[in-house]
């Protein structure tokens, strides 16, 4: 499913990015440009990004309340 329309992002892509690594929004932006026009896809991308987070403890520091 696609999350950003705009530049063609789904899912499944940030959820592969999430595991490798994208630990916050601008780490999604820069690796799939997500959320980067628009705007309207930024609450479900930081969603989905708080859940893998949510999944690392390591990460947690990174989550931000959406
Ligand atoms: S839908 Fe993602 S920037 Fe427009």
């Amino acid at each position: 499913m696609y999350v950003c329309v705009c530049n063609k992002v789904t899912d499944s892509q940030i959820r592969t990015a999430c595991e490798n690594g994208a630990h916050s929004m601008e780490c999604l932006q820069r690796r799939l440009k997500v959320a980067t026009c628009c705007g309207r896809c930024a609450e479900c991308a930081q969603r989905m990004l708080n859940d893998a987070t949510a999944a690392r403890p390591d990460q947690q520091l990174h989550r931000v309340a959406a």
